[in-house]
């Protein structure tokens, strides 16, 4: 989709885009500023596999000072971004064939990631009626009707990618709970946790010793400081499991780069400080968005209460075929595969299927685009989706 967008740009077609992974904004100046002061002061070789001490202590003071979190440096480790992070807990934890519980819709690189691991990766279906938000019923089932093959991991991811939805913390408090009963690991990607809107973050190895000794939590700069390309994320957890996945990334990749790793530091002493006008904007454009949504007949879309996506279902629009001959010329569509190209071809909205998410009847439209963009582009999907009986 990001190919033909692009493609469609480069003819000089005025095309809007709500593809953007990543914040609009630029990494604020002086956290590049520290990253520009560590090649100068020749921070460029080496660094110890697993982070720099200076920095693997600065996420224990953000974790302590942000989730109330108590971690040990020796329990940290700094990889190439969350993505990466999330890959190395992957490879140290599973055994063939493990099933991994992931939630639907997920974020697209966690049943890869289980795979490349030789697990299973085992889903559960969660609605827009319920806010895309696991039930602990739904949990629950899924652990006992399966109780013949072995399933270790849980992942958790508030607030998510794809779908906004962020978990209530006596919510959150259940689903974990569940998890440590019947002795699972939980791997909390937390990535987003800065990008909020209202209800508090909540991290599930907070909620007592027993689940906190078998959580993973992992989170990274990329979303909440603007620095995507930088590709720091760390994750915090029991020393056994962060040793496991220091050993394999020292044969993976050695260290994250020294200079990016510099800037991160930076970054966390920070604090807040370059987060919350981004939030700001944030917010204001998801309630635009949102709003402009509603006056498309029969969209539903749960609030998304963190993040920078709008997850809607578009079921209403794959049965019934399109009254003018645009898209599939008449022909319904599959699935919002064929949705998200018949829009990119007839109206110039690039947006991302929910397929490769697990929801093949919903769209993903990031809002880290400017105001101006979402107006220019709901206009364009209102007046598309008109043309449906
Ligand atoms: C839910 C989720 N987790 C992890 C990541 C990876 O983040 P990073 O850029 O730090 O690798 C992303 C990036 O899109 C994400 O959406």
């Amino acid at each position: 989709m990001d190919a033909r967008a692009k493609a469609l740009k480069a003819e000089g077609k005025d095309l809007v885009s709500f593809t953007a992974g990543e914040p609009d904004f630029d990494t604020p100046d002086p956290i590049k500023e520290a990253g520009i002061a560590a090649i100068r002061k020749g921070q460029t070789k080496y660094t110890p596999a697993s982070g720099t001490v200076e920095l693997r202590k600065a996420v224990c003071e953000k974790l302590k000072r942000d989730n109330g979190l108590d971690y040990a440096p020796d329990q940290v480790i700094i990889g190439c971004g969350a993505k990466h992070v999330l890959y190395t807990f992957f490879q140290a934890v599973l055994d063939p064939g493990d099933r991994v519980l992931i939630p639907t819709p997920y974020w697209v690189s966690y049943p890869e990631q289980v795979k490349l691991a030789g697990g299973i990766p085992a889903f559960i279906e969660t609605t827009p009626q319920e806010g895309f938000l696991l039930s602990p019923e739904k949990l629950q089932s899924q652990i006992t009707n399966h109780n013949s093959q072995f399933t270790k991991v849980l992942v958790l991811n508030s607030p998510s990618n794809p779908t906004g939805a962020v978990y209530p913390p006596d919510h959150l408090r259940k689903l974990a709970e569940i998890a440590d009963k019947a002795g699972m690991l939980i791997v909390s990607d937390e990535i987003y946790e800065k990008l909020i809107y209202g209800l508090p973050h909540a991290s599930p190895a907070a909620f007592g010793l027993s689940i906190y000794n078998r959580t993973v939590t992992v989170n990274g700069v990329s979303k909440s400081y603007a620095m995507t390309g930088w590709r720091i994320g760390y994750a915090a957890g029991p020393k056994e499991i962060i040793d496991a996945m220091g050993r394999i990334q020292s044969h993976e990749t050695s260290n994250p780069t020294s200079i990016a790793q510099a800037a991160a530091l930076e970054a966390l002493r920070r604090g807040d400080q370059d987060v919350t006008p981004m939030v700001e904007a944030f917010r204001k454009r998801r309630d635009l968005i949102l709003s402009l949504l509603s006056g498309i007949r029969g969209v539903v879309c749960p609030k998304p209460e963190g993040a920078f996506y709008v997850f809607p279902d578009l079921s209403a629009y794959l049965s019934t075929p399109p009254l003018t001959k645009g898209g599939q010329g008449g022909v319904p569509f599959r699935n919002s595969d064929d949705l998200s190209l018949s829009l990119l071809s007839d109206c110039l909205v690039a947006v991302v299927s929910g397929v490769g998410f697990g929801a093949p009847t919903c769209l993903r439209l990031s809002y880290a685009v400017s105001e101006k963009d979402i107006e220019r582009g709901l206009d364009r999907l209102v007046k598309y989706f008109k043309n449906f009986a």
